[in-house]
């Protein structure tokens, strides 16, 4: 057992279990809130969690496999990889465009696509989705800006980000069923700038 990560609302744990190796992601009662209402996020998050990596793999978007859950815990495949913002890996933008799109083509959103929510596997190059505890299902285009929103800006500190974004944004339009939430995803920059 190694430890990996205190994340923001859990503790992910390296495990060997059933010869597999798997990161046990158990989240925490948060201090500062009623135990009643801690507990009803904590369930909400991880089932949120459970559900939307199980639909997202269905549809073959790549996700770590889950091999079980109950309402704190997950039991995830251990993927070897790093960060977007780290991989040294050639990262295709357009390809993650499509990904993108084909999940908001579901009705589906991640929820917080920022850099560190996504991963590049070693042996594959391919990348996974980590993370979609704050994503939602039957989301409307508006969610689905946000979802967009959060990705540009998670990588506004990029040192090629003009080129990745474009990439990007090729490969979404490309893809998605309307362009809509791009369009959104824009509108929602401009009036962030705009307030500064
Ligand atoms: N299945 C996995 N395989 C390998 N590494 C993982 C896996 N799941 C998570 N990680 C690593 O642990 C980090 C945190 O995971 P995750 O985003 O699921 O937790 P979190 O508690 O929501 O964290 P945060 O609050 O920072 O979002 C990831 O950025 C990644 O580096
Ligand atoms: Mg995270």
């Amino acid at each position: 057992m190694s430890f990996l990560y205190r994340g923001s609302e859990g503790l992910l744990i390296e495990e060997q279990i059933l010869g597999r190796r798997m990161i046990v992601k158990r989240r925490r009662l948060h201090r500062f809130l009623h135990p009643t209402l801690s507990q009803l996020l904590l369930r909400r998050r991880t089932l949120t969690e459970a559900r939307l990596l199980e639909t997202m793999r269905l549809h073959g978007i790549r996700v770590p496999v889950l091999y079980d859950y109950d309402h704190r815990t997950l039991y995830l495949e251990f993927i070897e990889g790093s960060h977007l913002s780290t991989s040294s890996a050639p990262i295709s933008f357009y390809q993650l465009g499509q990904m993108i799109a084909k999940l908001h083509n579901l009705e589906l959103t991640h929820g917080d696509l920022n850099p560190a929510n996504i991963l590049i596997e070693d042996r594959t190059d391919q990348i996974v989705l980590l993370d979609p505890s704050m994503g939602s299902v039957r989301a409307d285009l508006i969610t689905q800006a946000h979802d967009l929103l959060g990705f540009v800006r998670g990588i506004g500190g990029f040192e090629n980000r003009t080129e990745c974004r474009a990439r990007f944004e090729r490969g979404y339009l490309a893809k998605c069923r309307t362009e809509r939430p791009w369009i959104l995803c824009q509108e929602l920059e401009q009036r962030g700038r705009n307030k500064h």
